[in-house]
Order: C-alpha cells, then structure tokens, then sequence
C-alpha cells in the first residue's frame, strides 16, 4: 500500500480542484500520523478512527442484539442476576460461548458479568420494557437479508423480501390472508405506544372533537387518544381484517386505494402510514383526506421522516433503507411532506420538533 492516494487533477473550477486537494489532504497517511501526535487533532483523528470503526463493525452489534432477544436470554435473566452456566443452559450454548456473548452485551450495555455471575444492564432492561422493541429488533432479520447484497440493492437486482411483511404495499389489499395482516398488524399494535405518546404530546386536542385514525390498524393509536382525551369519539379506516373486535373505537373497513374516506371528522391522523407509499398514492390519499374534512378540519401526519435540512442517522439511513426495502416506500422530509400538503390546498402547516426523531415527528394542517 502506498502513503499517498494517487490524485487526481480536479475536472473543472475552483471548488473542484479544492474538494480534491483536501481529500488528499485527509487521506494522506503522513497527514494521518502528524495528527494523531497533535493534541487537539489527536482527539478527532481518533474520534474519526472510532467512527470508520462502529460503521464498520455495526451489523455484528446488531446480530448480538438479536441473540439477546432471539434466545428469551434477556428474559431470562429480568428476574435478576444467574450463574453464567445456568444462563448457558437456557440459552442452549456452551458456556465458552455465552461467556462470549455476555462479555459482547456487557460492551453494548444490555447485561453485566462480573465472576461468573451475569444481570441485565439498564439498556438491556429498556428494551425488554419498551413495548414492540424486542419484535421490531427480531422482525429486522428481514431487511438485513435484503441487505446481503448493498449494491445489488440499490440497483434494484435483488428480491426485496421485506416487501411481502407488508403485504399491502402491492395493492391487492382485498386478497390478503388474515395471518398475513395479523402479523403485520401486532408489530404495529406493540410499537404503537411511544409513536402515540410523542404524537399527542405536541398536540392540543379541544374538547368533543371526532377522529379518524386512517391506516390505524387494531386501533392501538385511537386507544390511546381516547385515554388522553376522554370527551373525544374516534374511528379508524383501515383494511379487512385489521380491527380489533374487543376495542372501543368504531371500526370502518375499506381500501384507501378504493374508496373515499368517510365524512364527519374534525381530526384525521395518518401515523406511520404516508412512508409506506409513493408520491402518487400519497397525493390521491391526502387529496382524499381534504376532501372529507370539514372547513377547519385537521390532518395530523406522524411518521419518521428525513434529516432537515441535514441527513441524520435515524430517517436518512434506517428509515429511508426500510422503506425502499418495501418497494412502494419513501421515508419524506418534513419539507417534501410540508409541500405536498400545501400542494393538495392544506393550510398553516405546523412541522413540530421532535424529542425522538427514530420515534416519529409530526405534522399539522388545516383545511380552511
Ligand atoms: C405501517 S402500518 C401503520 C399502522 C398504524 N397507523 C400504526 O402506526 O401502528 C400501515 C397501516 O395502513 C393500513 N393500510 C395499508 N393500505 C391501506 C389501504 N389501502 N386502505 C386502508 N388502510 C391501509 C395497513 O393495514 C396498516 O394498518
């Protein structure tokens, strides 16, 4: 390997041949060395060091994750502290292996072994008390094996399985199997619970308003707005075989595809439902949404969406990964999502900060 990358000479302009010189520059490996014996550069070049290194090595976190909670291991040990070999046991590995598990999830913060005696780390307790956490984590095996081949992938070359999870995505929403929509519908239903929460936080709600949860599933949102806001009646739209027959919501079937949407909603909400479209669904279903509102009706959108104005870790690589994964996905920013609503004629559209942009952000707007 040489010291130097060979360089090029920048095709044209000033911003060109500038680009080129400070990657060259960074890329050096003299420049590298000289850094690492500075002071303050020593702090970023190994922070950078660090950096290449988690982006690197991320996907084997992700797999000890996953046999944490594939192997009920986390589960296990919530009733507190047990012999090493006892979890072992439980997990059905050799105890050389589970030492090797325990020492990996000690660093990722999920357990903590000390002799031989292992306990669940608060991380590690936080994912078994979060609501949908384990399924969600357990579920991505999908995605990652569409993601076997990155190239292939993006080049639209391979068979892009997590598509057939969300089986309406192909749009024969009248053919799908109850099993096929169960399964969606309980990963949705258990990761419902911080989508609401954050959701509702940002909003104030008046009292005696009507509301319709569209692509709201067995109504885990509706739930929750109910609870929140005891004076508010609600429904949700969604597809056969979604509905939960036991809860206290009224439940309207139909395809959004299909069909128009009913009237008589001061509120309609679309949570975690426009990212699973395309542009041309997504106007259609928001044109659809306008048209039933009432003057000074209410369109609530909450999803995660893209880094705005800069791409960040949680929309702009996960989320905008999944969605391409389900064929007719696109994770949106805040501002395409903004302008697709003024397009269609929504009004004062309110994008709201978001605590938790890996949870979801929202946005208002108003039909006047
Ligand atoms: C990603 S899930 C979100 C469910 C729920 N809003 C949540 O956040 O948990 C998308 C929902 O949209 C529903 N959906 C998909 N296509 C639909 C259609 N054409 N008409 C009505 N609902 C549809 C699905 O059945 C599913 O419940």
């Amino acid at each position: 390997m040489t010291d130097f990358l060979p360089y090029q000479a920048p095709s044209r302009g000033f911003a060109a041949w500038f680009g080129a010189k400070k990657n060259a520059f960074y890329a050096n490996l003299r420049v590298q060395d000289l850094a690492s014996r500075i002071p303050f550069l020593a702090r970023i070049s190994r922070k950078e060091g660090e950096a290449i290194f988690q982006l690197m090595s991320g996907f084997v976190d992700t797999q000890i994750l996953l046999t944490f909670v594939r192997t009920g291991a986390l589960e296990y040990l919530y009733r507190g502290p047990v012999l090493l070999d006892d979890l072992a046991e439980s997990v059905g590995f050799d105890p050389e292996e589970t030492a090797i598990l325990c020492r990996a999830g000690q660093a990722l913060g999920l357990v903590k072994v000390k002799h031989n005696k292992v306990c669940l780390a608060r991380r590690g307790a936080l994912v078994l008390g979060l609501p949908g956490i384990s399924e969600l984590i357990d579920h991505h095996s999908i995605l990652y094996s569409d993601l076997t081949d990155p190239v292939a992938f993006l080049r639209g070359e391979t068979d892009r399985k997590l598509a057939s999870f969300w089986p309406y995505v192909f749009g024969n929403s009248g053919d799908l199997s109850e099993a096929e929509v169960a399964r969606y519908s309980n990963l949705m239903t258990k990761s419902q619970f911080m989508v609401a929460r954050d959701t509702l936080s940002v909003l104030k709600v008046p009292k005696n308003v009507k509301w319709l949860d569209v692509g709201g599933g067995s109504g885990a949102f509706v739930a929750e707005v109910l609870r929140q806001h005891k004076t508010t009646k609600a429904a949700v739209f969604d597809l056969h075989g979604t509905q939960d027959k036991a809860a206290a919501h009224e439940f309207i079937q139909g395809s959004f595809f299909d069909e128009d949407l009913p009237h008589g909603f001061d509120v309609i909400s679309l949570v975690r439902v426009l990212y699973d479209h395309t542009d041309e669904t997504v106007k259609e279903l928001l044109t659809k949404v306008y048209t039933s509102l009432p003057k000074g009706g209410r369109l609530v959108v909450s999803e995660p969406m893209l880094g705005d104005p800069m791409p960040n870790r949680f929309g702009d690589t996960y989320f905008a990964y999944y969605t391409l994964a389900m064929n007719t996905g696109k994770t949106r920013s805040p501002r395409q999502i903004a302008d697709l609503l003024s397009e269609i004629g929504f009004s004062d559209v309110k994008v709201h900060s978001s605590k938790r942009p890996f949870v979801t952000t929202v946005i208002e707007s108003f039909k006047n």
